[in-house]
């Protein structure tokens, strides 16, 4: 069993759980700093009202772990470099993000972060983007996930580290300021945003930056996984593929 059949599948076991036994299980341990990361998740989920599907909960909770981690590691091992996130939503991991960029920031140098979004959801998919027929296409459309600018503004109106930039990718890079990155974080679904963003930060990262992709081998999101596959055999770099489905590169 594997794609939809297995989500759906995971939904219905998934259902009958006590979920929060589960979760205190699996990440009750977890902190970065002082900072709980199973009471960060719960917050930034209930901020944004995110709903997440039994099926996905706790790739959702892998993901975000990884995310901070690597984040983290950037945030260590990089002495200059802004950071992004090209593809925002309502802010959910853009959340934990400015939180734990806060965490030691005293020992750290001053990052800003830019938020990069269309904030009127997915663009045009491409022949990239074609799923197979038996999967949902209600999710790989254009317009799918817009969420208003002007509440993801509010929800991060108290980081004076924040820089929300709304704007379709490609278009968008040129309002963004010259200078270096050391954290990039891809969460754009489709083929052409994803190999755009690659091109676009490549030739800007710093040594030790991190550039990690939402989704590599995602069923429902098929291009991104050929966006990074494309892009760094073009360039001849190694990238891994984590058990949470993301894909990161860490440049040399
Ligand atoms: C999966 S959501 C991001 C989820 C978010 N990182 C979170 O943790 O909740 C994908 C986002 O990518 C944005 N997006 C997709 N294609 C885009 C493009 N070409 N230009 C700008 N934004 C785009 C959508 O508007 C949507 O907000």
């Amino acid at each position: 069993m594997k794609g939809r059949d297995w989500d759906l599948f995971l939904n219905k076991v998934h259902s009958t759980i006590a979920l929060d036994a589960h979760l205190l299980a699996q990440f009750a341990e977890l902190k970065i700093g002082s900072t709980g990361f199973l009471a960060l998740a719960r917050q930034c989920q209930q901020a944004t009202k995110m709903d997440i599907a039994h099926w996905k909960i706790f790739r959702r909770l892998d993901r975000l772990w990884k995310l901070l981690c690597y984040m983290r590691y950037a945030q260590a091992r990089t002495s200059e470099g802004r950071f992004c996130e090209c593809g925002v939503y309502k802010g959910y991991s853009a959340l934990a993000m400015s939180q734990v960029m806060m965490v030691d920031e005293k020992d750290l140098p001053f990052r800003e972060l830019w938020l990069l979004d269309s904030f009127e959801g997915l663009s045009e998919p491409s022949e990239q983007d074609r799923v197979q027929d038996s999967m949902p296409q209600t999710a790989v459309v254009k317009g799918y996930f817009a969420a208003p600018l002007e509440d993801v503004r509010q929800r991060l109106s108290g980081f004076s580290n924040v820089r929300i930039q709304k704007g379709w990718i490609p278009e968008v890079f040129t309002a963004l300021p010259d200078g270096k990155w050391a954290f990039v974080h891809i969460d754009v679904d489709l083929y052409a945003p994803i190999l755009a963003s690659l091109e676009y930060f490549y030739p800007r990262l710093v040594s030790g930056a991190v550039v990690i992709n939402d989704d590599f081998g995602s069923s429902l999101y098929p291009g991104a996984g050929k966006a990074w596959m494309e892009f760094f055999q073009k360039v001849g770099k190694g990238y891994a593929i984590l058990d949470s489905g993301q894909a990161v590169y860490i440049h040399d």
